[in-house]
C-alpha cells in the first residue's frame, strides 16, 4: 500500500487525476472504475481541464461505476448516472455507450446485479478502480457488516450513510434506502486501486481502515490485502496516522 500525502484537497485531486490520466495514456482502451460522492469532483474537474488542453483522450476509454441508488431514474439529479454525466462524461470525448452505471430503476435486484457483475467480467475487469471513503469505512456502498460481500448486490444503507448523504437531497426522507453496489470481491479484483480521501472528518476512519485490523466492520480495511493500492490523502485526512516517509 502506497500512501501519498498532499497539502490539501486541490493537490489530492491533481495527484489522483495524474494517476488516472497516466493509465489512460498507457492503455487508451482501459477500463476505469469510477466513484461518486463529493471527494472525486476535483479529480474529474482536473481531468476535464487536461482533456480540454489536449493532454488526455477518452475516445477509447470504458468505464464502470461502483454503485447507484435503487429506485432513482437516470434523469434524477441525485442519481449517480446523472452525477457522472454532469461531472465527467458530458465534458470529455468519452463514447456514452462505453460508460456503465448500475441501473437503479431495475426492480429485480438479483437480475440487475448479476448483469452488472457479468458486464464487468466481459470487459476484462477493471484496470484501475477509483474509490472514496465513507465516514463509516464504506467503499462503494459496502456498509459495515459481519462478512465481506463478494459480488455486485443490493444493500440497505445504514442510518449514518443516509445522514451523511442527506446534504444532497431535500431531506433525509428523500434519500433512497437501498443501493446496488459492486461487492468487496468485485472491487478487490481490480488490477489497481486508487483511493482518495480528504478532510479532518475522515482522519479517524483513515486510521482505522489502513492502520487497524482487517475487518468487515470497516469495509475499506480489506484494501490492506490488495497487492496494488495507492491512497492519495490530504494532510488533514492523515492527521491521526503514523507519519508517512
Ligand atoms: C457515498 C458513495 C461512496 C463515497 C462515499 C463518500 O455514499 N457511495 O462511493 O465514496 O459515500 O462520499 P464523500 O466523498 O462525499 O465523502
Amino acid at each position: 500500500m502506497k500512501i501519498y500525502e498532499t497539502a490539501n484537497y486541490k493537490e489530492m485531486s491533481r495527484k489522483a487525476a495524474n494517476i488516472l490520466s497516466a493509465q489512460v495514456i498507457l492503455k487508451p482502451d482501459c477500463v476505469l472504475g469510477l466513484a461518486t460522492g463529493s471527494t472525486p469532483i476535483g479529480t474529474y474537474d482536473q481531468l476535464v481541464d487536461w482533456y480540454e488542453k489536449g493532454d488526455v483522450d477518452f475516445s477509447q476509454v470504458k468505464t464502470v461505476n461502483l454503485d447507484e441508488y435503487r429506485g432513482l431514474t437516470r434523469d434524477n439529479d441525485q442519481s449517480y448516472y446523472y452525477f457522472m454525466h454532469q461531472h465527467l462524461f458530458d465534458r470529455v470525448n468519452i463514447v456514452p455507450e462505453n460508460t456503465h452505471v448500475p441501473d437503479g430503476t431495475q426492480e429485480d435486484a438479483d437480475k440487475e446485479c448479476a448483469r452488472y457483475e457479468a458486464l464487468i467480467e466481459s470487459m476484462g475487469g477493471v484496470d484501475i478502480q477509483l474509490l472514496g471513503l465513507g465516514h463509516n469505512g464504506h467503499i462503494g456502498f459496502n456498509e459495515p457488516d459481519t462478512s465481506f460481500a463478494q459480488t455486485t448486490h443490493c444493500v440497505d444503507l445504514t442510518e449514518s450513510t443516509i445522514e451523511a448523504n442527506k446534504r444532497f437531497f431535500k431531506s433525509a426522507d428523500d434519500v433512497p434506502r437501498q443501493a446496488y453496489t459492486m461487492g468487496i470481491g468485485t472491487i478487490m479484483k481490480a488490477k489497481k486501486i486508487l483511493l482518495i480521501v480528504s478532510g479532518e472528518d475522515k482522519a479517524d476512519i483513515v486510521e482505522k481502515a489502513f492502520f487497524g485490523p482487517v475487518t468487515p466492520e470497516v469495509p475499506a480495511s480489506i484494501l490492506q490485502l490488495h497487492s496494488d493500492v495507492v491512497i492519495v490523502a490530504d494532510s488533514a485526512a492523515l492527521s491521526r496516522t503514523p507519519k508517512q516517509k
